[in-house]
């Protein structure tokens, strides 16, 4: 790496489209930056550059056991880095002679109108039929939940998704099969079927300097410091391939670099958390959660991060490490004021570990915000409550949007243990948890309000596990 004034450039291999290149740049140069400056592939629009709109989706492909797994994320917040061994896809590299299969579907129902929000619908839809044997309207609607078309196309956008997925309801489970499928009906060119061969020839280069910033997904960092970003040489933990997921005997135990998408995926997280899959829908946008990783949301300490309200109820501890030496922090000791957490700088989370739940256990994580979906929170709240023969004997509930750091109510858990599930019981903890925590008045809304909404959250959670215990219409 030469590092001159302050501007570094390294070498970084990927697939570009149907090419193999080696670009020499600044590794926190934004992929959206590289993409339409350096290479003029101007079908990536630069619009919010936050993550928030979907117009600068790209293609990304990791290689992994002979086959690859696409993915569409938002390029305006992906550090080009972190596209080193990948393969990266835009609109130009979808094109073929004539339309293809879903740029046919879109046109047949003037789908784009002024086309800004278009190759960023393509791209998602493309990664959607790659990932999926078996297609149907619903799940390529949650599909493009991220892409936002601001000439209110919808209507034309929902018809070509119906048309689309009329047309071809079904691939092949196996990944080659699947691809020549994609291949002959027009929904991928040719040449995807070489990727795995050119990927698999590229080496994966250790950046050896003095780190100054640690990266994740980058879809915080990007978003609040993109210009700083370009003097700072990063530690990219996409290098390490903290993206893993395991279980020990009395333990699961979750890399720091995997993705929120991963954890919903998880076959661990969901036979241990069944209703995660559905909790996160709620967080963010599929275009976030495929970069976004779990060390990030935390590490960022916003004190409404879903995840960190997450795994605070379910009592998480971090491993960090720094050089070789390794420490174990629990995650509801790790915030020590607003923003301020027991971290040195450059210490990574390599792993998130949570006690594995054995017996009664079970879990609810609710979320409040001004739009159901693609919002962050006004207040949101785990809980994780274990019983035995109808008494609570283990309690953990955090509460976010309610204090300068993500809040473990600590009193509200203590004061369910060896309490049986009942109305009052219920209603004794609202009032416990309101009493515990000190909103302040923000654009989220007052705090008289989030007081008054966590009481309700509260209930919302034994109303959600324990609806033969509850009646909640006594409680509101
Ligand atoms: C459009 C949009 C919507 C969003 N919606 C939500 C939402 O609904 N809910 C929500 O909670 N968040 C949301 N976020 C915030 C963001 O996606 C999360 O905070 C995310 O988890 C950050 O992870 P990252 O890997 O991208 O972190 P990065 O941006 O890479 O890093 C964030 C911080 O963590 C540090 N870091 C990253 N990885 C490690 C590690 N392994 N060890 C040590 N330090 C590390 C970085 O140095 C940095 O300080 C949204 C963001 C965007 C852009
Ligand atoms: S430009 Fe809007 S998400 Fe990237
Ligand atoms: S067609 Fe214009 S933003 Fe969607």
């Amino acid at each position: 790496m030469n590092k001159k004034n302050s501007i570094m450039k390294i070498e970084i291999k990927f697939v570009l489209n149907n090419e193999l290149i080696t670009a020499e740049a600044n590794p926190t140069m934004s992929l959206l930056d590289f993409l339409r400056n350096e290479k003029h592939l101007t079908a990536v629009k630069s619009v919010c550059r936050e993550g928030d709109c979907g117009a600068c989706s790209v293609l990304i492909g990791r290689f992994n056991d002979g086959e690859i797994k696409y993915q569409s994320i938002t390029s305006c917040i992906y550090p080009l880095g972190n596209a080193a061994g990948k393969h990266i896809a835009t609109i130009e590299g979808l094109n073929q002679p004539g339309l293809n299969f879903i740029q046919y579907h879109f046109a047949e129902e003037n789908a784009a109108q002024c086309g800004f929000c278009t190759p960023g619908y393509i791209i998602s839809l493309t990664a959607f039929m790659l990932n999926n044997s078996g297609y149907n309207y619903e799940e390529a609607e949650k599909a493009v939940a991220g892409n936002v078309c601001r000439c209110t196309g919808y209507g034309s956008i929902k018809r070509a998704l119906h048309n689309m997925t009329d047309e071809m309801s079904v691939s092949s489970e196996d990944y080659n099969q699947r691809l020549k499928t994609l291949i002959d009906k027009k929904v991928i060119p040719e040449y995807f079927s070489a990727i795995p061969q050119m990927l698999e020839n590229i080496a994966h280069d250790k950046v050896d300097v003095e780190s100054e910033i640690v990266i994740g997904g980058g879809t915080d960092l990007y978003v609040q410091k993109p210009d700083e970003l370009h003097t700072l040489s990063p530690l990219f933990i996409e290098k390490s391939r903290l993206d893993y997921i395991k279980e020990s005997a009395d333990s699961i135990i979750i890399g720091g670099g995997t993705t929120f998408e991963e954890i919903a995926g998880s076959e661990i997280i969901n036979k241990f958390f069944p209703s995660f899959k559905k909790d996160s829908v709620l967080i963010a946008s599929r275009l976030i959660r495929n970069v976004a990783t779990l060390a990030g949301n935390i590490v960022n300490a916003s004190p409404i991060g879903d995840m960190t309200i997450i795994f605070l109820a379910l009592n998480a501890e971090l491993k960090l490490k720094i050089n070789e030496t390794e420490r174990t922090v629990p995650i509801r000791n790790f915030y020590l004021g607003y923003k301020n957490i027991d971290k040195e700088p450059m210490e990574i989370i390599e792993e998130i570990i949570i006690p594995k739940p054995s017996g009664n256990v079970k879990f609810n994580f609710e979320k409040v915000s001004k739009r159901t979906h693609l919002d962050i929170a006004s207040v949101n709240s785990s809980i994780l409550i274990e019983t035995n023969n109808g008494t609570i004997v283990n309690a953990g509930i955090s509460a976010g949007g309610v204090a300068p750091v993500p809040k473990y109510l600590e009193k509200t858990s203590v004061f369910l243990i060896g309490k049986e599930i009942s109305n009052n019981v219920v209603l004794a903890a609202s009032e416990s948890a309101m009493d515990e925590i000190t909103p302040i008045d923000d654009v989220r809304g007052s705090a008289e309000y989030k007081k008054l909404l966590l009481g309700q959250l509260i209930k919302a959670h034994f109303a959600e596990l324990f609806p033969e215990k509850i009646n909640i219409g006594e409680l509101i």
